[in-house]
């Protein structure tokens, strides 16, 4: 015989299972604050199971109670079953509390502590987007063959004007008007650079330098106090302009999509001759649209300025004229920036707004 009737013991079994059907919904459930309101129910659920059945007046001690009128086997028969049936009870609840509590450690050290690094990822740094295209740069010409070399911003007269054919009253020297210490005076190209490697290497060479330049210029969205420069220069025998035409449109095809056209118009700079600036067909419109915003609508982009090197230039260098020639190129690296990533502004490279440096993270 049983004292526990099925049906009691079906509507324990009931209720248990609906309990530990919600701990598993909680469980799988990506933890948030709808999480503390399930336990809240569960808990409530739980005591509802304990004041039923395990409570002063509750089903449990009942049936203890129905136990003192029956004989000693009887009490020791139906007194196993009332124990079994309570230790089940209780150990049901204690697995399900101890589950509880694990969820509730869960919850208190995601939102009172907050030890999640799910915004880390989004912190992470990136390289500036100056950096990014100095580094295509320096990537395509590695390609074609170009040394890479640093170079020195604090610079003398000599360097930055007087060996290039700059001389000291040249009106020339107004479109490089610069910053001027006492000792010396910041760059206004990466131009010296071409003085300062052939002072210690002599030709055959082919070398690109990158670094920042400095100009007595007034702040607008085009003109900065401060920029960067790519120089380069090949010195050989028999370095024709030809090598430089093929040299620079090797280079737009790589940077700028195989199917750009090159352009040159005749130009000036002291330190070559014959001096050019070249454009390249407009590749954001293909030379389509009237209205297009990088070219203006006149189908060509000027990005760098190009020519022969001066043989004044290679004699102030002790290279003999007769013997070398060379050709040299300088160019912008804000406006290849600005024209390759449509930025307007050329303000927003240095204004070190973080939402701006953040555009272009996923790049590098
Ligand atoms: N240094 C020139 C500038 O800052 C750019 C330039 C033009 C560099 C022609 C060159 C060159 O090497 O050949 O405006």
């Amino acid at each position: 015989m049983s004292i526990i009737s099925q049906d009691l013991k079906d509507k324990y079994h009931f209720n248990i299972s609906e309990i530990r059907n919600l701990l598993q919904t909680i469980e799988s459930q990506k933890l948030d604050f709808s999480t503390t309101e399930l336990i809240k129910e569960l808990k409530r659920k739980i005591e509802k199971i304990k004041s039923e059945f395990l409570s002063k007046k509750g089903i449990i001690p009942q049936l203890i109670n129905e136990l003192s009128n029956l004989s000693p086997d009887q009490k020791r028969e139906l007194g196993k079953e009332i124990n079994q049936f309570k230790n089940e009870i209780e150990n049901d609840i204690k697995t399900i509390n101890k589950q509880i509590e694990k969820i509730e450690r869960k919850i208190k050290y995601q939102f009172d502590i907050d030890l999640s690094i799910t915004y880390l990822p989004s912190q992470k740094g990136s390289f500036h987007i100056i950096s990014i295209v100095q580094e295509e740069l320096i990537n395509v010409f590695s390609e074609l063959g170009f040394f890479v070399m640093d170079g020195v911003e604090i610079e003398d007269e000599y360097h930055n004007f007087e060996a290039l054919n700059i001389p000291q009253d040249h009106p020339a020297r107004d479109m490089w008007d610069t910053f001027y210490f006492k000792d010396g005076i910041l760059r206004t190209h990466t131009s010296n650079m071409q003085i300062r490697i052939l002072e210690k290497y002599k030709p055959p060479i082919k070398v690109i330098s990158i670094g920042k330049c400095y100009r007595r210029d007034n702040l607008d969205a085009t003109h900065s106090f401060q920029f960067h420069q790519l120089e380069g220069f090949a010195i050989d025998e028999d370095i024709n302009f030809l090598d430089l035409i093929r040299t620079l449109y090797r280079f737009v095809n790589k940077y700028f999509g195989p199917e750009t056209k090159v352009n040159f118009i005749p130009s000036y700079f002291p330190f070559t001759e014959p001096s050019a600036e070249m454009s390249i067909s407009c590749f954001y419109c293909q030379q389509n649209d009237e209205n297009c915003s990088v070219c203006k609508g006149t189908g060509w982009i000027e990005i760098l300025g190009c020519g022969m090197i001066n043989p004044i230039v290679l004699k102030n260098l002790d290279i003999d004229p007769d013997k070398y020639s060379g050709f040299a190129f300088g160019l912008g690296i804000e406006r290849i920036a600005m024209l390759k990533y449509k930025i307007p502004d050329i303000r927003m490279f240095f204004e070190n707004y973080i939402e701006f440096n953040k555009l272009f993270s996923e790049i590098n």
